[in-house]
């Protein structure tokens, strides 16, 4: 899928990820999540996910050598968990994010999935502020989940429907 200029100012091509980005997006992943957290995925992860039936999407810009951004979930249940999402510092706040959401839940659409699901760290201020921006709402708390240096944070789990996305 191609991105309409507006929103951003070089084309991005944006595409389902498969095994052969695992690599790349364990990069991504790791460079974009300063704490480890969700950044702590290694390819072997990724790779286990989309084996085991998950869904990703991923970005690429022209002349860029890795994805300018991805997001990977998997199915727990009747929800789509999304286990990460990630954009380079180039291309943040230029809907990016917001594309690579929508084009998941597109293909979540196809696939019966009662909710889209997540856990954010209670301290990742700009994630927590994108997801209630893409409307997605707190259902819960997972107390002293995330390890930071000599202290933890809690998670914040957030869902939302698929109806209406974006
Ligand atoms: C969270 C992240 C994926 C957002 O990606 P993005 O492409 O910059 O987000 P978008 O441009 O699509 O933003 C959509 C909306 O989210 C909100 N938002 C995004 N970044 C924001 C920020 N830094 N401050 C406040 N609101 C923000 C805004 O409402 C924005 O809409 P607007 O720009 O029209 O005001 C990106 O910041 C990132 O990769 N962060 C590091 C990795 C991470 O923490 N991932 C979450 C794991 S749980």
């Amino acid at each position: 899928m191609l991105l309409p200029p507006k929103t951003v100012d070089v084309t991005l091509d944006l595409r389902a990820m498969t095994i052969s980005d695992a690599n790349a997006v364990a990069a991504l992943f790791q460079s974009a999540h300063a704490d480890g957290g969700a950044g702590g995925w290694k390819t072997r992860d990724i790779t286990r996910v989309l084996d085991e039936g998950g869904a990703g999407v991923i970005a690429f810009a022209p002349g860029l050598t890795g994805p300018a951004g991805a997001i990977l979930a998997m199915r727990t249940g009747a929800d789509m968990d999304i286990i990460n999402i990630a954009v380079g510092d180039a291309f943040r706040r230029r809907s990016l994010g917001r594309h690579l959401l929508k084009l998941l839940a597109s293909q979540a659409e196809n696939c019966s999935y009662e909710r889209i699901l997540l856990e954010v760290a209670d301290d990742n201020t700009i994630a927590k502020a994108f997801y209630e921006a893409m409307s997605f709402t707190t259902v819960g708390t997972r107390p002293a989940y995330y390890p930071r240096d000599g202290y933890r944070v809690d998670a914040k789990i957030m869902a939302r429907t698929l109806d209406n996305l974006l």
